[in-house]
């Protein structure tokens, strides 16, 4: 059976030639339908570069991450954006603004997303 989540000898590097911060060397896992996860480790370890780049808002450096068979790393910007309209959802750690549409049940998954977008943001202004 395909994982739902495989990642396979990820990097993710900063900066450039005389300064590289290698924040993701090689990481690989793979994660079934239904699995929770927590990600440990010293601040700097690069959690949140793996956050971030699984979730497609950084592009990798090398490696693959395969979504349910596809593999992420592949897709254009504009292929990205639809692919994560349809397939992902975020609740971000620090935007305030998430805080009252989460108390009403309205995170951000993505079939919400489609749907409820608008509804959600103007409930969630006007509550401002
Ligand atoms: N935009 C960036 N430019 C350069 N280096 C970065 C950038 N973002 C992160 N780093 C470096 O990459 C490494 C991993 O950082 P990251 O923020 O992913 O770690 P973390 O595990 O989330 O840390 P924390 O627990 O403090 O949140 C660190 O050495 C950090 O300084
Ligand atoms: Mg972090």
């Amino acid at each position: 059976m395909t994982a739902l989540l495989k990642i396979e000898n990820l990097d993710k590097y900063y900066g450039n030639r005389g300064n590289v911060t290698k924040a993701l060397n090689h990481v690989s896992f793979e994660a079934e339908r239904g699995e929770f996860l927590g990600i440990m480790g010293a601040s700097g370890s690069g959690k949140t570069t793996l956050l971030n780049t699984v979730a497609t808002i950084h592009r990798c450096t090398a490696g693959h991450i395969y979504l349910e068979g596809t593999d992420i790393t592949k897709l254009k910007n504009d292929e990205l954006a639809q692919f994560r309209m349809e397939h992902l959802g975020f609740v971000f750690q620090d935007l305030k603004i998430t805080d009252r549409a989460m108390q009403r049940g309205s995170t951000a998954c993505s079939g919400c997303m489609r749907q409820c977008f608008w509804q959600a943001a103007r409930r969630t202004i006007s509550a401002v």
